[in-house]
């Protein structure tokens, strides 16, 4: 395992492309290897989670050809038996066992150790209540999937999570009947955008979302954005490094923005151009230019989906914020990769801020204008949060390490880079 130095950055500014975004990536494999017809996937992210897809896809009797960040896909919708392996992706395994349980076959879907932690009754629920035959151990991975005859169903998402969704509508798709799911929360919504432009008929009002099964989708081209979820961490290093940072043609499909939401309501200096659009989700270029007096926040469980993944860096951003910055309704983060909200506090410990843990998240206390550093933060394989260690250590007086850093490239492969 490496121990990667990260030394104090006086002001951190760059001009930059981020990692392509890991959701549509995720999909645009999945769905068009489960596709009638050819399509290719371009700018897609070669992180280790995508890679995980697209592994599996090619076991289920996909061809696939990888060049660079270019997949070229030949769909077969009639998937063959096999053991697949996830690794540490909860959105390849989720995903798969929805899609699965209705097609003819049998497997099992097993993950690293971390993955084998992570909830998967909230999949194994509605899919059982759709007839379907899926079982885990205790809950967990591995899934066994025995393919076969579902029906539609009304299904009122009782956690906020667009992998449970995009199971739920995978399922659906061959299921007989129809099926309805509603959420409270809207989550993210690249499922949804991609199988319309599959030519899948699937409608949406409010939190409800309405698909009849018997529906095979149609292959379709993706051009990948850069993903929001990793843009994050440059564009808070720069915020609290007093640097100026630009990510060009970054995703802002509008279930993914709570980051830019949350420099609004702290008053940070940023601006968004080049607003565009690929494959039906809104892209731009997002540039920082400081905090000045910027405020703390208050982010609830209202908008949980919309900035799940950014949590831990946003931590790092309320530490030099004047006053107390409070995050709740953040329990879903006690089951990612790692318990996030446990991780993110000790990391926070460990450069010099002050943080406290509540119920549902924490409360900051910011106003630093640098952070002690001067210590070695073990990321213990989680990737989102060796890259918020990093930015932390970059604004510290001291600098200092993250053991494992490496993990960063289940996201972020050329993450580093940014530091070197
Ligand atoms: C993802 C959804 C989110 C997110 C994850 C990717 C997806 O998880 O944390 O990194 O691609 O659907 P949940 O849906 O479980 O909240």
């Amino acid at each position: 395992m490496s121990e990667i130095r990260i030394d104090p950055i006086k002001k951190f500014s760059r001009t930059l492309l981020c990692a392509p975004d890991k959701s549509i990536t995720h999909r645009a494999l999945m769905f068009n290897a489960a596709a009638r017809g050819k399509s290719e996937v371009r700018g897609m992210l070669c992180g280790e989670d995508c890679l995980s897809t697209l592994e599996c896809m090619r076991k289920l009797g996909a061809q696939i050809e990888l060049n660079g960040d270019r997949a070229s896909i030949t769909g077969n919708p009639e998937f063959a038996s096999a053991n697949l392996y996830a690794g540490n992706s909860g959105t390849t395994m989720r995903l798969l066992g929805g899609l699965l349980a209705a097609k003819r076959g049998e497997w099992v879907i097993s993950g690293d150790d971390s993955l084998s932690r992570r909830p998967m009754k909230r999949i194994i629920t509605p899919i059982e209540l759709m007839g379907g035959k899926i079982t885990g151990t205790d809950g967990h991975a591995p899934l066994t999937v025995k393919g076969g005859r579902l029906h539609g169903i009304d299904y009122d998402m009782p956690v906020a999570s667009a992998q449970v969704k995009s199971a739920v509508i995978l399922a659906a798709l061959g299921a007989e009947g129809e099926t309805r799911i509603r959420e409270k929360e809207i989550s993210r919504d690249h499922t949804e955008i991609m199988l319309e432009s599959m030519g899948v008929n699937i409608f949406r009002s409010g939190g409800e979302i309405r698909l009849c099964g018997g529906q095979v989708p149609q292959a379709v081209s993706v051009l990948v954005a850069g993903d929001i979820s990793s843009a994050a961490f440059p564009l808070v290093c720069g915020l609290i490094t007093g640097g100026e940072v630009t990510v060009r043609n970054v995703g802002l499909n509008p279930t993914r923005t709570g980051l830019i939401e949350v420099f609004d309501r702290i008053g940070a200096d940023y601006e968004i151009t080049d607003i565009n659009a690929a494959c039906g989700e809104k892209t731009g270029t997002v540039t920082v230019r400081g905090l000045g007096q910027a405020k703390p926040y208050k982010i609830d469980k209202s908008m949980m989906p919309r900035l799940v993944d950014e949590i831990p860096v946003l931590a790092v951003l309320a530490c030099f914020l004047r006053g107390e910055s409070e995050i709740s309704g953040a329990e879903e983060l006690r089951v990612k990769e790692s318990d996030r909200i446990a991780r993110t506090l000790e990391l926070l410990r460990s450069v010099g801020a002050t943080a406290e843990e509540t119920e549902s998240g924490m409360i900051i206390s910011g106003g630093n204008a640098r952070l002690r550093g001067g210590c070695a933060f073990d990321a213990q394989g989680d990737h989102r949060m060796a890259m918020s260690a990093a930015v932390a250590l970059a604004a510290s007086e001291k600098g200092g390490s993250v053991i494992g850093g490496e993990c960063a490239a289940v996201s972020y492969p050329d993450f580093w880079r940014l530091f070197s």
